[in-house]
């Protein structure tokens, strides 16, 4: 592809598909066929069009959702109305693997290779039988935050469906659950919550609803647990898919009292608003506007609330940081990226119950003295995009967003961006950059977002688990939450337990409870032979280290962590050098190589496990030496958390588990 802007057109199809996120272009230097006044004006409409960079990535989304791909007229259009140069926005369309540059067809089917589903062989067969159907592409995932339900795919189709739209949300087809799901035996509350509350397998996108929702129709569907059968069958006919289960099913505690965080899941109707406030719902809000953003963030910074996305920060510190800065305006920006392999707390929290974090980053936008918020979630969650659209439309239009939330005269609304598949984007600064239009590429800090975030202004990014902690620190009031869990780990926990266990799902446990305890719930195997905490960016722990307390600072004194919340068990059936491979491949292909310690050592790392995975003892030492080379040069080296983190598992995998011994 030329990287100026060249002679291609875009056809007619994916013009309509730009200009329904970006309006009609003004003038022919945007693309418009005829010139008009505004070309006389040139300066102007190139400053104004240069500000609205962060419309990139929707309009690449409805490129791709409106033919399947992002042709060489396509990317020249989207980039001529932005005034980005085209070089700029290949880079940008070429960084997300949900997008493709080249011809493909308009459904691709993504099959999850990852640590949990573990479907290499399942996306074999899958290929083998689609080889024969034109219409189809079918690719290897990482990880699509369906673990639970392993092994997993999600079909995409782009384009214009060929039969009528499915039903909403609220009819029939949400009674069609899955009697087969890993928790089947609780039939009552499973046919009222799923009556209520499962939409349709195949989510469309329908015009306007938001930035990255501008096309006539696209879909996905996901198909999990998957077959051949199921995938080839949603693959040609996407719209027949069978509904999901509901949220509920992924919470085997569900409907157990003394639930906090995970409460409302499976009792309340995730589409209502009222039915939400009947649960408690903005009862927080209420309390947080009555008493002011500096005691807001007093409450959460008493509470000891720390951050749940990975690095453990204090919130009530984050958000004090960012509420002092002199700069305006201030940014709230949602973490909803949830692409660790292993992880999938986020999403069941967004499907099942969707106001909750709604309500959350009105707080926070709140305390922090933001007017906007950001939500950035992961492309590849179609149902926990459609609730939350759902949610944010419903809180709009009962003044619970807008510009006078709750008659207070507080104004805060929320804009919902798709991620389009790189689990970089997680990284808060690279996160930014993937809104604001550029490559999903961490930046150097400082300056922390606090002070320069997203357009350079100062943010508080904050995972979803975290957010949703706010309203009980606000109901119950800090002391009684500082109570639960332990003096350094306060509040309730989601953990994302999957891989050998009898009952996979998310589980809510007060910080301290040991991982013996939260195995014994999840039904531990007998021939356990690791877990895998924190996900491919965690470490392995042994059978015999089961009594280690679930808190950060039990974790990281048994020279382990806790990470995003994964804890994958994996019994002695599991071929170990297989499962490093499959980490290390994850890094490599994840990594924005923008530094060379990650960018080669991921590669080198990759390598060295490939030789060495039929080897043991002398045979494997040499590499065993080079990885540990690699893997400090990159812990050292790396500008970021992924390559400070992609040797962890492995060398876990070495001194703890004696693999390759
Ligand atoms: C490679 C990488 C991926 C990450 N992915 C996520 C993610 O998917 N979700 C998330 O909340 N945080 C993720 N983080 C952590 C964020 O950078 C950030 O620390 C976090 O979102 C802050 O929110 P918290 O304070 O509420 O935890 C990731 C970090 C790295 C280095
Ligand atoms: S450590 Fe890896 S992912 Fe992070 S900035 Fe460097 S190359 Fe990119």
């Amino acid at each position: 592809m030329d990287l100026r802007f060249g002679d291609s057109k875009p056809t007619d199809e994916e013009r309509a598909a730009v200009d329904a996120v970006l309006g009609p272009p003004d003038s022919s230097w945007e693309g418009a066929d005829e010139r008009s006044e505004a070309d006389l004006r040139w300066a102007r409409g190139g400053r104004a069009a240069r500000e609205r960079r962060d419309l990139l990535l929707p309009g690449l989304h409805a490129l791709n959702d409106r033919v399947g791909w992002i042709s060489e007229g396509g990317l020249d259009y989207v980039c001529r109305r932005l005034t980005v140069p085209p070089a700029e926005g290949y880079g940008v369309a070429t960084f997300y693997s949900m997008f493709s540059v080249r011809p493909r067809p308009r459904t691709v089917v993504r099959v999850c290779t990852d640590l949990a589903c573990g479907g290499a062989e399942l996306c074999g067969e899958v290929s083998d039988r689609l080889a024969s159907t034109s219409g189809v592409a079918v690719e290897a995932s990482p990880c699509l935050g369906l673990c639970e339900r392993a092994p997993a795919a999600l079909v995409v189709r782009a384009g214009p469906m060929s039969s009528p739209a499915p039903p909403s949300s609220s009819s029939s087809a949400g009674r069609a659950e899955d009697p087969t799901g890993p928790n089947s035996a609780r039939p009552a509350l499973e046919d009222e919550r799923g009556a209520r509350s499962a939409p349709p397998a195949f989510e469309e996108r329908g015009p306007g609803r938001s930035p990255g929702d501008s096309n006539p129709v696209a879909a996905q569907a996901v198909v999990a647990p998957a077959t051949p059968d199921t995938i080839t069958a949603t693959a040609t006919a996407p719209e027949t898919a069978p509904a999901e289960p509901p949220a509920a099913l992924a919470v085997p505690q569900a409907g157990h009292p003394g639930l906090i965080l995970l409460d409302r899941i499976g009792t309340v109707d995730p589409s209502s608003l009222d039915d939400y406030r009947t649960h408690g719902g903005y009862t927080a809000l209420r309390r947080a506007l009555a008493i002011g953003p500096a005691d807001v963030i007093r409450e959460v910074t008493e509470s000891g609330l720390v951050g749940r996305g990975g690095a453990a920060f204090p919130t009530g510190r984050k958000w004090g940081a960012t509420a002092a800065q002199p700069d305006h305006p201030h940014y709230l920006v949602c973490n909803a990226d949830e692409s660790e392999p292993g992880t999938f707390k986020d999403r069941v929290i967004m499907e099942g119950d969707p106001y909750a974090l709604i309500e959350a980053m009105t707080i926070a936008g709140y305390a922090v003295g933001a007017h906007l918020g950001y939500l950035y979630l992961r492309g590849e969650y179609p149902r926990a995009l459609h609730r939350l659209e759902h949610a944010v439309a419903q809180a709009r239009a009962r003044g619970l967003l807008g510009d006078d939330v709750l008659g207070q005269g507080y104004a805060f609304d929320i804009e919902i961006r798709r991620g389009a598949g790189a689990y970089i984007c997680g990284e808060e600064t690279a996160l930014f950059n993937s809104i604001e239009g550029y490559r999903g590429e961490p930046r150097a800090k400082p300056p922390f977002p606090v002070e320069k975030g997203l357009f350079g202004k100062p943010t508080a990014e904050n995972n979803v688990e975290t957010l949703v902690n706010v309203l009980p620190i606000l109901t119950m009031g800090a002391e009684a939450y500082a109570a639960i869990g332990t003096e350094k780990s306060t509040g309730p926990k989601l953990f994302c337990v999957a891989g050998s266990v009898e009952r996979p799902g998310v589980y809510e446990l007060p910080f301290g409870a040991t991982l013996g305890e939260l195995l014994d719930l999840a039904g531990k195997p007998d021939n356990l032979r690791a877990v895998l905490l924190g996900g491919a960016a965690g470490g392995f722990v042994r059978p015999d280290e089961l009594d280690i307390p679930l808190t950060f600072e039990g974790t990281r004194d048994a020279g382990t962590t806790l990470g995003s919340g994964v804890v994958l068990a994996l019994d002695d059936t599991v071929p170990l050098p297989r499962v490093l491979l499959r980490i290390a491949e994850f890094f490599r292909d994840e990594s924005c190589g923008q530094c060379v310690p990650c960018r080669v050592g991921t590669v080198r790392q990759e390598e060295a496990l490939h030789r060495i995975a039929g080897r043991t003892g002398a045979a494997a030492a040499d590499d065993i030496a080079l990885l540990r080379d690699v893997g400090r040069a990159m812990r050292d080296a790396s500008i970021c958390g992924l390559g400070q983190t992609a040797w962890n598992a492995v060398e876990s995998a070495i001194d703890r588990l004696g693999a390759y011994e």
